[in-house]
């Protein structure tokens, strides 16, 4: 039985003032029975989130992290150093990474490396552009993506890694994929896996749906069989609407 799991993804936003603040109003109302909630917050917040969340049930992520573990890469953050602070999750290759820091697939497999290496759990983004996606190219997409992500990673390894699924077309702006074709693609999804593995491992891999998720549609997502969970972006930011999406995932 996989458990649901939802993430917040507050990409550049919130100061730490405003992060602990947030935190104090989620404490105890979040922490659902059954359902896993994930913090991913800017670096600067991560250490007072972490703080705040011990005793609690929330788990705190970085939103990427260099493949190196340390070096002359200025202004880079590595897993070691996230380890360090007591980070569970890092998000990796996301969409805004891969088109606006040019990481590539194989940059993606590296950083999905470096995260075990330090116990790090990788939330791996994959998904489509919006001409691939009128170009019926959304599974072949999918396919390279995952296959690339998991490249000389084990299947001890791989049943830990959660995926989210995130159509481009979908992030932010207010257009959701239907809960059935996410079910589709995402279904696809796990056959890649067991395409890479086996039947046991790809039963084991938690996939969410991410893509303009708000508490209004998240039970309808979760409610697919193979949708695990949601990576939820502007609906995470405010703490009632977070308290919202981790009992609406329930
Ligand atoms: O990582 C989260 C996704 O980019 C979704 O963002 O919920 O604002 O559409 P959104």
């Amino acid at each position: 039985m996989r458990k649901p799991i939802i993430a917040g993804n507050w990409k550049m936003f919130k100061t730490v003032s405003e992060a602990t603040a947030f935190f104090a109003d989620v404490k105890g109302k979040a922490e659902v029975d059954g359902v896993e909630a994930v913090i991913c917050a800017p670096y600067t917040t991560l250490p007072a989130l972490v703080e705040a969340a011990k005793g609690t049930t929330i788990a705190i992520g970085a939103q990427n992290l260099h493949f190196e573990d340390n070096g002359a890469f200025t202004g880079e953050i590595s897993g070691v150093m996230l380890k360090d602070l007591g980070v569970k999750y890092v998000i990796i290759g996301h969409s805004e990474r891969r088109a606006y820091f040019a990481e590539s697939d194989e940059i993606v497999n590296k950083k999905v490396h470096a995260a075990f290496k330090h116990g790090l759990t990788p939330i791996v983004c994959v998904g489509e552009k919006l001409e691939e996606r009128e170009a019926e190219q959304t599974k072949d997409v999918c396919k390279v993506q995952t296959e690339a992500a998991f490249q000389g990673i084990s299947a001890a390894q791989a049943v830990e890694v959660v995926i989210a699924y995130e159509p481009i077309w979908a992030i932010g702006t207010g257009k959701s994929s239907t809960s059935a074709d996410a079910e589709d693609v995402i279904a696809y999804i796990r056959s890649v896996v067991a395409g890479l593995y086996d039947a046991a491992t790809a039963e084991a891999v938690r996939i969410q749906y991410g893509g303009s998720v708000k508490p209004n549609n998240v039970a309808e997502y979760l409610g697919q069989p193979n949708i695990d969970g949601a990576l939820v972006g502007g609906a995470s930011l405010e703490a009632a609407s977070f308290i919202e999406l981790a009992r609406g995932a329930k």
